[in-house]
């Protein structure tokens, strides 16, 4: 059984029609994690930016919640994120996968227990992974929110009768068997492109949609120079002969900074982000890219 009472950012089982995979053989899986920002809503579209004659190998630097990555389920793939214990979790999800779920099954969604296991810090990389995947799944909304101490402090999210779906969770671990993973800054994963290589990137957005000022909070997260930085490995991955697939605000700025003399699509969609009481309705995000 699966309940999403989150607001769209938890990842619910696929409609079967948006089941077409690269690779069939492979069941169909969803993220295991909640993930702000999570590109969920891309996948009915996605093959509209897809390069039409087929990549080589596939390259995630800004993996987050991996709707994408599930969703297309490459051959080859190389993910990295700059939140070290997300790419922790994935490993174990790739390697360990039954002594990860034997771990998660000892948490429960009590929130005496939540806030016991929120102030633990283990040692052991897969108990660490468990962690990190329930305090995801059993907070209030999912985000990745630490204090300056570096200690993750979202509280408890009281969602009641939710049950962890530990068969998408082998069937993701399946899924990540031929992924490369790696934590880090976005600019490491150039020296694994080849030519013929398709990159999604999906940066956290640093402006906020439809108008001049920039958020808080992101600006913090992700500045104008780490977009400008951002550019300029486009113009690498360009050079290296490689195919692009950008995500980012709809936003004159961005326009400024990304232009590279490639397709801009402008797509509609939902926000998601803030929850349940948050301010709710339709943005615009620029999708880029060199492929079509
Ligand atoms: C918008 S989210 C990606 C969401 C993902 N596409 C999904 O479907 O869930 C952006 C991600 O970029 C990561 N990030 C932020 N700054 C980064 C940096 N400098 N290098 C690499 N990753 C970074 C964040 O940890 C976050 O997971």
């Amino acid at each position: 059984m699966y309940i999403d009472n989150n607001n769209g950012l938890l990842s619910a089982p696929e409609i079967p029609a948006m089941q077409q995979s690269l690779f069939d053989e492979l069941k169909t899986c969803y993220p295991i994690l909640r993930w702000a920002g999570g590109k969920r809503w891309l996948k009915p579209n996605l093959d509209k930016y897809l390069p039409k004659n087929g990549f080589n190998n596939y390259h995630e630097p800004f993996v987050g919640g991996a709707a994408i990555l599930l969703h297309l389920r490459p051959q080859k793939a190389y993910i990295s994120d700059l939140n070290s214990g997300l790419i922790n979790a994935y490993k174990a999800v790739r390697d360990h996968p039954h002594e990860l779920i034997s771990f998660l099954k000892e948490f429960k969604n009590i929130e005496e227990e939540y806030y016991k296991i929120r102030k633990i810090e283990f040692d052991d990389e897969i108990q660490e992974a468990a962690r990190f995947i329930y305090l995801n799944y059993a907070s209030f909304n999912g985000i990745f929110r630490v204090n300056l101490k570096g200690e993750y402090n979202v509280p408890y999210g009281k969602r009641i009768g939710f049950i962890y779906n530990y068969e998408n969770l082998l069937n993701v671990s399946n899924a990540l068997k031929n992924v490369h993973m790696s934590s880090g800054d976005f600019v490491n994963s150039l020296i694994n492109i080849k030519q013929g290589d398709l990159i999604f990137l999906d940066p956290p957005y640093t402006v906020t949609h439809n108008n001049n000022g920039f958020i808080q909070y992101n600006k913090k997260i992700f500045s104008i120079e780490e977009q400008v930085k951002l550019s300029n490995m486009i113009t690498k991955i360009k050079e290296i002969g490689a195919i692009y697939i950008m995500t980012n605000a709809a936003h004159p700025k961005i326009k400024e900074i990304f232009n590279h003399g490639d397709s801009i699509f402008e797509v509609s969609r939902g926000s998601s982000i803030g929850g349940k009481n948050a301010k709710r309705g339709q943005f615009s995000e620029y999708i880029f890219t060199n492929g079509v």
